[in-house]
């Protein structure tokens, strides 16, 4: 099981959690961690080095910091460019047929926030229906999310622990039922 990690944060230098999580899985064997900002800062995307690499890898988180109720814009730009017709999807697009997806999120919003009658109103699996919509037509399998929310109350101790269940999440090889 080969998983690539995609971190899409513009600015980690200020980070706190994406930058720990980040950290913490580029020490474990078997994970590639791809910072995304960091090679592409004029948003011109290398798609035929990103599809090489979704193809060399089962399994594909993508980590993000939770911005505007869905992910920071390169990562957005990176789903258009990337998952192409006749490679993603369309009648001979199966390059990603059988892939796993996960989606490792931090939110300054807490979880209570996010359900109906929260402010957010919304739960996050709402919230992040594209993705899963994105990952079923390209024939992946969606598990999951991974998520560390309310960034007001968020200690020390809590970010290592999240950091740890992160890792072991992302590298446990049985995460689908029935396998
Ligand atoms: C431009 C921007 C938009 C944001 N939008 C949201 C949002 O929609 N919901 C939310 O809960 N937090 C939002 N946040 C807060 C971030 O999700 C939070 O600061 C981040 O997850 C913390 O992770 P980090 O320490 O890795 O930066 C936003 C922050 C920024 C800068």
């Amino acid at each position: 099981m080969k998983t690539l990690v995609i971190v899409a944060h513009p600015n980690l230098e200020q980070s706190k959690v994406n930058k720990t999580w980040m950290n913490r899985l580029q020490q474990e064997e078997n994970v590639t961690v791809h910072n995304l900002y960091a090679h592409y800062q004029t948003f011109t995307i290398d798609v035929e080095k990103e599809q090489q690499l979704l193809l060399e890898h089962d399994r594909i988180v993508l980590q993000f910091p939770f911005y505007w109720y869905s992910s920071p814009a390169l990562l957005k730009e990176w789903q258009d460019v990337v998952l192409t017709y006749g490679f993603a999807y369309g009648s001979k697009g199966n390059k990603l047929h059988g892939k796993e997806v996960i989606l490792a999120i931090s939110s300054g919003g807490p979880a209570e926030a996010y359900r109906a009658g929260g402010y957010n109103h919304y739960s996050m699996s709402e919230l992040t229906r594209p993705f899963q919509a994105t990952a079923n037509l390209c024939g992946m399998h969606f598990l999951p999310s991974f998520l560390l929310q309310g960034m007001m109350s968020l200690t020390e101790d809590r970010l290592e622990e999240s950091t740890e269940e992160l890792a072991a999440y992302v590298t446990n090889p049985n995460l689908r039922e029935g396998r």
